[in-house]
This record gives structure tokens, sequence and C-alpha cells, in this order.
């Protein structure tokens, strides 16, 4: 039996990287998952792998930006009407970019912050209600993708860094407000894995060189790693953790 068996999960941004590993991994271990992101492409990509070989299929697409707080609506409604609950939900979507303060338009830390952080919120906010309404007896618990970059501050990502430290804190804030429905809430805090969202800065060997040498592991990670932490947190097995954050930095921040 695997740990999300009859569970229903939604996984944002899972059509590549970090969510795409965590997608597969929910689907493999029982649970039906919707894939949510804005490539309705990519999404397919994932799907049809989660489904090769299934005779029911375990991944549904759904095609959203999660910064629009009517596509999350609908996003909510398309939920309640084809699956009736939900217990897991991932929020993993998010970009990056690079800027110094003082060049920063203000339309790109809006975009940031929208994607990185308004999302969480919104997300949290449908389909929460969504989870607190639910009538099956299950666990239920979100996962809220954080970063390395919301403890500790990155040259030229001020906007970056900030939209994830609030993500830290807003998932202890829906913690405490969700704990008296037995919804739990944690963040994960990935370092540097390998993903498209890395895969430019990477190409650079100096900088790769960088992340071998700060890393206690001396290595940079790879994107079921860090899902493996996140299907963790989503799980059973984490039944009395909420409000945490768990890194997954490859002991970056101790170095
Ligand atoms: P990725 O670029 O492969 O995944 C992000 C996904 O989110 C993409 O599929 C993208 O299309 C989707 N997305 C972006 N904006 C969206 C929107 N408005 N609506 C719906 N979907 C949207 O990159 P990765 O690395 O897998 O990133 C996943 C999460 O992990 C992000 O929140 C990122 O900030 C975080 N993270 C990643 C690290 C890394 O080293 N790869 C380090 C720390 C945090």
């Amino acid at each position: 039996m695997g740990r999300f068996e009859k569970s229903i999960a939604v996984v944002t941004g899972s059509g590549s990287g970090i969510g795409e590993q965590t997608a597969v991994k929910l689907a493999d271990e029982g649970a039906k998952v919707i894939l949510v992101g804005r490539t309705k492409s990519k999404l397919e990509r994932v799907a049809a792998q989660i489904n090769e070989g299934l005779e029911e299929p375990a991944a549904t697409v759904y095609q959203a930006d999660v910064t629009q707080e009517d596509q999350v609506n609908q996003l909510a409604g398309f939920v309640e009407e084809e699956y009736g609950d939900l217990h897991v939900l991932v929020n993993n979507a998010g970009i990056s970019g690079k800027s110094s303060i003082l060049d920063m338009e203000a339309e790109e830390w809006d975009r940031i912050q929208d994607t990185n952080l308004k999302s969480v919120f919104l997300v949290s906010k449908t389909l929460g209600r969504l989870m607190k309404e639910g009538e099956t007896q299950k666990d239920r618990a979100i996962v809220n993708v954080a970063s390395l970059s919301g403890h500790k501050a990155g040259a030229k990502i001020p906007h970056y860094s900030s939209s994830k430290a609030a993500v830290i804190n807003f998932t202890k804030a829906l913690a405490l407000e969700f704990s008296v429905s037995g919804i739990r809430v944690n963040s994960v805090s990935p370092g540097f894995a390998e993903t498209p969202l890395t895969e430019e800065g990477l190409k650079n060997k100096r900088f790769e060189e960088a992340i071998q040498k700060n890393t206690a592991l001396g290595r940079v990670g790879r994107p079921g790693e860090v899902a493996n932490v996140i299907c963790f947190a989503a799980s059973q097995e984490a039944s009395y953790m909420t409000g945490s954050d768990l890194l997954v930095d490859g002991g970056w921040l101790i170095k």
C-alpha cells in the first residue's frame, strides 16, 4: 500500500523540475494527482509518463496561471466537481530572476512576488476551503516550496529572497489557522537543485564549482531528492509536524 492510496493531490508547477518529480512520486504511491501549470504541453508530457500502462489514469492536467485569482477559483471548482475532495496540496510553482535593487523595475518585483507568494495565498485560500470541507476521513496536508534563499539573502535576488522568506512565515500563519481543521501545513526549502530554473546558472562552470564548494555534501541536488522530502511532509509519517520548514540544501547553511 502506498502512502497516498485514495488521496487526491494538487501540485502546482508540475510540468517540470521539483513539481514534476513530486507529482510522479505521489502518483507512484497511490494518489490521484492534478497537475497544474500554465503550459499544457509540459503538463501533458508528465501526465503521459505517470499514466503509462495504468488501467485508470492517475494524473489529470489542469491549465492555470496560479497568479490569477479567477483561474485559481476555476481550478477549485474543477477539483470539487471532478473529485469532490482534496487531501494534499503542494504549492510549488515559482520563478526566479536576477537584478540589483537599484536597477529593478517595480513590475519585475511584482512578477516575482505574485508568482512566489501571492499564488500560495490564492491557492491555499481556495483549495484550503475545499480541504476543510472535505468529508473523507484522511490525513490532509499542504506543503509550500520555499527556498534556502528564504533563510539566507542572495546577491541580486532581493525580490526572490524576500518572497521565499515570506512563504516560510506565511506557512506558519496558515498552519496555525488550519490546525483546528486538522490540516498540517509545512514548507520545504531546497538549496540548489538541477532543474530548468537553475539550468542557465549551472551552465556557468564557476557557479557550479561555487555550489560544490559551499555545500557540505559537495554537489548540486537532484529534484527527486527535494520531492522525497515534500512527499514526507505531505504524508502521515509527518503527522505531528506543522508550521515547520524543512531545509533540503545539502548542508549549504551550515557551511
Ligand atoms: P521549474 O522552473 O522547473 O519549476 C517551476 C514550475 O512552475 C514551472 O513548470 C513553471 O512553468 C511553473 N510556473 C511558474 N509560474 C507559474 C504560474 N504563474 N502559474 C502556474 N505555474 C507556474 O523550477 P524548479 O526548480 O522545479 O522550481 C520549483 C520550486 O522550487 C520553485 O518554487 C522554486 O522557487 C523552488 N526552488 C528551486 C530551487 C532549485 O535550485 N531548483 C532552489 C530553491 C527553491
